[in-house]
């Protein structure tokens, strides 16, 4: 079977990785990812030049399209792919505006009254925004309705000083319409843990997979600016140290219930579907969606997928999802990124990387925002590689990622205290207090 894989991180050469034995494999991606090119046959394009894509997928005669990234998605890629006859793991574009617009998100859980919302509202005006804030007696985010690449959504505490300076920032959001929506979104902010679960989706049903957690902050201890998600964990039982079952039975609920309400108010939702979660002292609270794998979340559970990945993909476009099985194990995912990312950069600089090493330890390598060219693998401003291994306990991983980490040279750095015992337990002792 002909399949295409659109985007080019590490996201998108994790799913290929899963795909390259069963399948006849292509992709489209942006830059020449050295992970990719050698186990697909592929064409360099901006993945949002939707109808490029499909000229390719009618060339080559591709039956499924996965689409890795948000952006396309946005565009309409998969109404595009089907007008053209090819079937797609990702949203049609109503149903991808579980993403694409968020205060279509946080109507759909009003209307359809799904449980884990939080206190929200849109504006257009600055008046009522403003007489809103001084009127709110806790701490705000502020969102972009649309897509801004993860860049736009800024939060009182960490990137703002208060809820005045939240103001400003809100105006300057409906002023330059950022993301697309001369519009701003508001909303409590959340005190608690983070946590991901991403899920397959058929349109009807879904199947979710291990919860895992990503580190947004640059440097260790959760400092410095908030990123892509410098690394990841997930751990045995599919669990979190400070998730129960309970918890995680919540929000796959709360997605589920989300799932059919897609249905009924735009389309039947069909891909991967990433729910990030706060859990709260009440249990979880949805913070938002994505229509997409979480990068670096993609690249902790697909190396534990143990049912062929083509099986699960024909499953989603057929609408005939039952099951997916995972590896019992805990994995890590460590990111490597520029030095100075996310705000200076080394673009063009050349990085080495000793995948021979890195496997012989068991770890793999993923590569994100790199370009391969003849005198080696270029950086560019963004994430340049992740590194995953995978073990008993969160903390082997850990050590065995860590080491795999020496085995690459250049101006990079990375968080060498994701899924260390330290920090894991300070997420537990926090879960704790929170729970009084
Ligand atoms: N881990 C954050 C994201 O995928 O958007």
């Amino acid at each position: 079977m002909k399949v295409l894989v659109v985007g080019t991180g590490a996201r998108e050469h994790a799913i290929c990785d899963t795909l390259k034995d069963d399948v006849e494999l292509f992709s489209y991606m942006s830059k020449v990812n050295p992970g990719i090119s050698r186990i697909a046959e592929y064409k360099q394009g901006n993945e949002s030049e939707i109808e490029k894509v499909a000229e390719f997928a009618k060339e080559k005669e591709i039956e499924i399209a996965f689409i890795g990234p948000e952006a396309p998605l946005g565009k309409g890629i998969v109404n595009k792919l089907e007008e053209v006859g090819v079937s797609c793991v990702g949203p049609n574009i109503n149903a991808a505006k579980i993403e694409t617009d968020k205060s279509f998100m946080r109507k759909l859980f009003e209307d359809y009254k799904i449980e884990g919302s939080l206190t929200y509202k849109v504006f257009d005006e600055y008046e009522p925004l403003s007489e809103f804030l001084d009127s709110f007696d806790k701490d705000v985010v502020v969102k972009p309705v649309g897509l801004t690449g993860g860049k736009g959504v800024k939060i009182v505490g960490d990137h703002l000083k208060d809820n005045q300076e939240a103001k400003e920032y809100a105006k300057e959001v409906m002023d330059n319409a950022m993301g697309g929506f001369a519009q701003v979104i508001i909303e409590e902010r959340l005190v608690g843990e983070e946590f991901t679960i991403q899920a397959f989706c058929d349109g009807e049903n879904l199947i979710p997979m291990p919860a895992a957690q990503d580190h947004p902050h640059a440097f260790n201890g959760d400092k410095g600016p908030i990123t892509g998600g410098m690394g990841s964990y997930t751990d045995k039982g599919g669990l979190l140290p400070f998730l129960s079952q309970d918890d995680y039975d919540k929000a796959v609920h709360i997605m589920d219930k989300t799932l059919k309400a897609i249905k009924e108010e735009a389309s039947p939702y069909k891909g991967i579907l990433y729910g990030q979660f706060m859990l709260c002292s009440d249990g979880p609270r949805l913070i938002e969606y994505n229509a997409r794998f979480g990068d670096p979340e993609a690249m902790n559970v697909l190396p534990l997928l143990k049912t062929p990945m083509i099986e699960i993909c024909k499953d989603i476009v057929n609408g005939t999802l039952s099951s997916a099985d995972f590896e019992d194990k805990a994995t890590v995912c460590k990111y490597i990124v520029p030095d100075g990312y996310p705000e200076t950069n080394h673009a063009g600089e050349i990085v080495e990387v000793d995948e021979e090493a890195i496997n012989n330890l068991g770890a793999k390598v993923f590569y994100a925002a790199v370009d391969l060219q003849d005198d080696g693998i270029h950086l560019s401003s963004s994430r340049a590689l992740g590194i995953v291994a995978k073990s008993n306990t969160i903390s082997e991983a850990e050590k065995i990622a860590e080491e795999a980490c020496k085995f690459v040279k250049g101006n990079v750095y990375h968080r060498s205290d994701v899924g260390t015992p330290v920090l894991v337990e300070k997420r537990v002792e926090h879960m704790k207090e929170i729970l009084g």
